[in-house]
C-alpha cells in the first residue's frame, strides 16, 4: 500500500509546513493538527531533529499522512522514507531527484516555478508539484496562466500563503491544497501552545470548506 501524490494532494486543503526543533515537540504537534482537522503533515528537514519528528509520528500518530519537506537529493529521499515517512516534498528538483522519485517507494512531490521545470517534471511522469516560492514567483496569476498549456497539472503552492490568501489559491482550478508554516507558528510550538494551534487549524480546514 502506497500513499500516492494524488492522494496527498486530497486528503485536506491545507498542509502545514513544520520547522521542529526538539523532537518532544513532534508528537504534540502532530496530534493538535489532528485535532483541529488536519491530517497531512509536511516535516522539513531543516533541523537536526526533524527525522527523529518523522520517526515519532510515523509511529505514534498513525491517523496522521505524515511526509517530508525540503528533500533535495535521492539521499535524503531514502533517509525520509526509512524513517518513515509516506511522502516526500522537496522545494525544486532535479533530474537525479524526479529519477530517484520514479524508483521510490514512496511518492515524491517536486517544486517547481518555472515552466521549464514543470515541463522537465512532467517529462519524467509526474503530474503534481509544489508550486515554490508562491507568492515571490507569480502567486496566484502564474498558478493560473500555468492552467492554460498544462491543464492536467495540479499543485500545492507554498511561500507567501497564510490566513489571508490560501483561500484565494484554493479557489483556482489547478490547485488541490496551499502548505505554509502559518499553522504552526514557531512561538506557538516553543511554549506547547498546542490549543492554538488546533484553533489555527480548524480555521483553516473551516475557511475552505466554504469553497465549495
Ligand atoms: C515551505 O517550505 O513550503 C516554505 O518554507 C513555507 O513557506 P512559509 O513559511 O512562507 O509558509
Amino acid at each position: 500500500w502506497k500513499v500516492s501524490s494524488q492522494d496527498v494532494f486530497n486528503a485536506g486543503p491545507v498542509v502545514p509546513v513544520l520547522v521542529i526543533k526538539d523532537v518532544a515537540h513532534a508528537v504534540p504537534l502532530a496530534k493538535a493538527l489532528i485535532a483541529g482537522g488536519i491530517r497531512v503533515l509536511e516535516v522539513t528537514l531543516r533541523t537536526p531533529a526533524a527525522l527523529d519528528a518523522i520517526r515519532a509520528i510515523a509511529k505514534e500518530v498513525p491517523e496522521a499522512l505524515i511526509g517530508a519537506g525540503t528533500v533535495t537529493n535521492e539521499a535524503q529521499l531514502k533517509e525520509v522514507q526509512d524513517a518513515g515517512a509516506l511522502f516526500a516534498i522537496s522545494p525544486g528538483m532535479t533530474t537525479e531527484l524526479l529519477k530517484a522519485g520514479n524508483d521510490a517507494s514512496i511518492a515524491l512531490i517536486p517544486g517547481i516555478s518555472s515552466i521549464s521545470e514543470l515541463m522537465k517534471g512532467i517529462d519524467l511522469g509526474y503530474t503534481h508539484f509544489k508550486f515554490f516560492p508562491a507568492e515571490a514567483s507569480g502567486g496566484i496569476k502564474a498558478i493560473k496562466s500555468i492552467g492554460g498549456p498544462f491543464p492536467d497539472v495540479v499543485f500545492c503552492p507554498t511561500g507567501g500563503i497564510g490566513p489571508n490568501n490560501y483561500l484565494d489559491y484554493l479557489a483556482l482550478s489547478n490547485v488541490r491544497c496551499a502548505g505554509g508554516s502559518w499553522l504552526a507558528p514557531d512561538d506557538a510550538v516553543e511554549a506547547g501552545d498546542w490549543d492554538r494551534i488546533t484553533e489555527l487549524a480548524k480555521q483553516a480546514v473551516q475557511g475552505a470548506s466554504t469553497l465549495n
